[in-house]
């Protein structure tokens, strides 16, 4: 056990005896990084960096899972929500920056021309399904991917629908990612009763631009709606999100994660004819037009709108993809680099780890503890982001200690000296 955690280490101590599971975002649990070697709790952040409760500093490509855009305490959403906060962040009487923010999605994203809000991605795809299924009287969904711990989401997941209600099953029909034929099956065999199905238009490892056309074409002649979960990719690839990059248009949309720097916050948004209907249906929520959010939204939008900020994500990861890239090649490393470069997954050489006896659990422990040494904060298996704020220098030292890192790893697959680690269950990673 390393001694650079020792704040870290007591803390966690005091959440196993009193949380389930140490923490509320399964992704983020400390069991699944490098337990004992890597830090687990933070103190701050400002802007690309991190700083654990143990005084270490850190460039983070972890961004909360996402939602840090801008880089942690950007100076304009700072001040909204500093201003926020002077006023109040919750009342009876209807907040300003609730019409504000609205305006500032409809204006980013085509075909937004209402919105709703809510504290998390799930109530928002939970949400979207609901109005998919008023809107056009059938109750099945088409669903690929993961959308949201809510039981409609995860029925039909083995590894996580225990306290599911099996009965569920039939309402959600999964599909896999390109799988067209797979798709048309399912509207064949369920003619005239999918009201909707629900996708995300690209994932970290799959995109598939006439896959997406031959949805909404499908989609088109049977009646049903086309829902992108954009949880992940909205403001991320583009300002207007991963429908403006593609240009293939959805009916609804759901945006969390970037849409508020950090703040909780969640979108569903689409065409006034279809989002109307939501007025009629029972979607509620008391901290649902929370101000702090809202104003937090409404600045990050403006920056987006204003400032280059995409550029800078596809050129900042792009640049990491590359440095990546090479410092695996130079070293041979069975590492790839997999997606976009505003949001790309580091993998590995599966046929080279067998060959080598290691589990890619093993493989990450070292990854993200000899990073952590480093400075370099990394997630296992999922995502890596950049954000607006980190810089070419912080790329040049991600890179300088991934050369590093990844010639000791190539060592130790090759000397044998990495211990599986025991642990079968494949990681969540969202
Ligand atoms: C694609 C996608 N949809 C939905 C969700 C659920 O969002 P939340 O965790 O805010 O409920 C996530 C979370 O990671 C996600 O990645």
């Amino acid at each position: 056990v390393s001694d650079r955690y020792p704040g870290s280490r007591a803390l966690y101590a005091r959440a196993q005896a009193l949380i389930p599971g140490t923490t509320q975002t399964i992704s983020k649990r400390p069991a699944a990084y490098a337990p004992g070697s890597y830090p687990m709790y933070a103190d701050r952040g400002e802007g690309s960096n991190v700083w654990d409760v143990d005084g270490n500093r850190y460039v983070d490509y972890v961004l909360a899972c996402g939602p840090i855009v801008l880089g942690y305490q950007h100076p304009s959403v700072q001040r909204a929500v500093t201003e926020q906060l002077g006023r109040g962040s919750l009342f009876g009487l209807l907040s300003p920056v609730e019409v504000i923010a609205a305006e500032a999605i409809a204006e980013l994203v085509p075909r937004a021309e209402m919105v709703r809000f809510f504290k998390g991605g799930a109530d928002a795809t939970s949400a979207a399904a609901r109005l998919a299924r008023a809107l056009t009287g059938r109750e099945r969904i088409a669903s690929s991917g993961y959308h949201g711990w809510h039981d409609q989401w995860v029925v039909n997941d083995p590894q996580n629908r225990a306290g599911v209600p099996h009965r569920l099953v039939d309402l959600v029909l999964p599909f896999a990612y390109s799988d067209l034929a797979g798709l048309e099956a399912l509207f064949e065999e369920f003619r005239g009763e999918i009201a909707a199905v629900i996708l995300e238009p690209l994932t970290v490892d799959a995109y598939d631009e006439s896959f997406l056309q031959a949805v909404r074409r499908l989609t088109r002649a049977t009646g049903a709606l086309l829902i992108f979960d954009e949880i992940v990719t909205g403001f991320r690839l583009a300002p207007g999100g991963a429908q403006q990059w593609t240009r293939v248009e959805a009916d609804l949309t759901v945006f969390a994660k970037a849409l508020a720097n950090g703040f909780p916050l969640a979108a569903l948004c689409g065409p006034r004819d279809m989002m109307r209907t939501a007025a009629d249906l029972f979607i509620t929520s008391t901290y649902g037009d929370e101000a702090l959010s809202l104003a937090a939204c409404a600045a990050t939008l403006e920056v987006m709108r204003d400032q280059p900020v995409h550029d800078s994500l596809w050129r900042i990861g792009g640049t990491l993809m590359s440095g990546l890239h090479s410092a695996a090649q130079e070293t041979g490393a069975p590492v790839r680099l997999v997606g976009q470069a505003p949001m790309f997954r580091i993998a590995f050489d599966a046929t080279a780890l067998k060959s080598n006896g290691v589990t890619p659990r093993a493989v990450w422990r070292f990854l993200l503890s000899e990073m952590a040494r480093r400075g370099v904060l990394w997630r296992p298996g999922g995502i890596t982001f950049v954000s607006y704020a980190h810089t070419e220098a912080d790329i040049q030292e991600t890179v300088a200690a991934a050369q590093e890192v990844f010639a000791a790893l190539a060592d130790e697959l090759r000397s044998g000296g990495l211990a599986p680690d025991g642990v079968a269950e494949p990681m969540f990673e969202r």
